[in-house]
């Protein structure tokens, strides 16, 4: 019998996880509904950056070049050079890429969870194993000892998220050298570290281990997730891997333009920030004093446990949109308990809505 076309595709493309991003689509259809669910910035670019991509728009139809001059502005952040850094459309491609990288099929990818859930599945469609180790109970911190315990001959890659998403925890400095001196590939994801000022980049650690390279995006703090820009720094064979397995021009004109402008600009991104870190202090405050327990956070979401309530995780989802039109992210069992979820600052609307929601349905 002649073969279905299911019998022609790699046995791991159906089997492996899907990210789910069907909200996105929801969203979009309802404009009016409050998006607090996705870690986005609620922030849109400013003028400057909207006309220098209105400008590099004209010559859209040329190839772009490697964007050199971009790289060295990049690489001067970091206190590195411009072949230290691999530009890509987002981060989510860097998380692709490092799979097809570092993971033939049967090895191991080693991470924490929960975690950012486009992970497991970019290494799933290699064929490779993931392995998860749970955070730690109470504080959610890395469980550092479980995790290095877990590593054998077939763990080819570690990611460590600084600050974890969804738990907002920074791993300390400690713990982190202890993953770098293994020797096996790192990625340290600083997705969320520019919400942080007083906190460095730990690019320095790509000088002493050349095993390790860090993810960056511009989609949080710089507000840019529709743009689609991101980059990896590390050192110079590291980044030649990368450029390697990204496709050549992958990243636009338009998005290494909107890139150029807001670097040029960082009142823009400063602006952005303190937006979020008042509101996320706000949140805080009106959690604890309705008996929630808000975790600590260092980026643009907030992990709350809101078991100590008796709702259910879904029961709380249905009536923040039932009550106020307001998306939250639903966040799986921790520890076999339901009940915790995680919200994003939106625009000042949204989030006088979310206080409103929280107020009527806890208080
Ligand atoms: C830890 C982490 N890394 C990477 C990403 C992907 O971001 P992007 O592909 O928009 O750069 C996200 C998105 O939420 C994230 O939370």
């Amino acid at each position: 019998m002649a073969k279905q076309l299911k019998d022609w595709f790699v046995p791991w493309l159906f089997t492996s996880r899907e990210y789910n991003v069907s909200i996105l689509d929801k969203a979009w259809a309802n404009p009016g509904h409050g998006r607090l669910m996705l870690n986005e910035n609620p922030v849109p670019p400013s003028e400057k950056v909207i006309n220098a991509v209105t400008q590099i728009m004209k010559h859209g139809n040329r190839y772009p070049d490697s964007f050199p001059r971009l790289r060295a502005k990049i690489g001067k952040m970091y206190g590195l050079g411009p072949d230290n850094v691999a530009l890509c459309n987002g981060s989510s491609e860097t998380i692709d890429a490092m799979m097809r990288i570092f993971l033939q099929p049967g090895d191991e990818f080693l991470l924490s969870t929960p975690t950012f859930e486009l992970f497991p599945p970019r290494a799933e469609l290699c064929n490779a194993k993931v392995v998860q180790i749970p955070v730690r109970k109470g504080d959610l911190q890395y469980d550092v000892d479980g995790m290095l315990n877990a590593i054998n001959d077939r763990t080819k890659l570690i990611l460590i998220i600084n600050p974890n998403n969804p738990t907002g925890v920074f791993i300390d400095d400690a713990d982190l050298e202890r993953f770098c001196e293994t020797g096996i590939p790192l990625c340290v994801d600083e997705a969320y570290l520019d919400y942080n000022p007083d906190h460095p980049s730990k690019a320095p650690l790509i000088k002493k281990y050349p095993q390790v390279f860090l993810s960056v995006t511009f989609s949080k703090a710089y507000g840019f997730a529709g743009v689609r820009f991101g980059f990896v720094l590390g050192t110079e064979e590291m980044i030649a891997a990368f450029n390697r397995m990204f496709l050549p021009w992958n990243v636009s004109l338009m998005s290494a333009a909107a890139a150029e402008a807001i670097i040029d600009n960082p009142d823009e991104v400063k602006a952005k920030v303190e937006h979020n870190n008042r509101w996320m202090a706000i949140f805080a405050e009106e959690l604890k004093k309705l008996g929630l327990k808000p975790y600590p956070a260092n980026g643009n979401y907030m992990l709350i446990d809101g078991t100590m309530t008796g709702k259910t995780t879904e029961e709380i989802l249905k009536a923040a949109m039932d009550m106020e039109r307001l998306y939250l992210k639903k966040i799986g069992e921790i520890h076999g308990k339901t009940g915790y979820f995680r919200v994003t600052p939106g625009t000042d609307e949204e989030n006088e809505r979310f206080l409103k929601f929280i107020r009527a349905y806890f208080g």
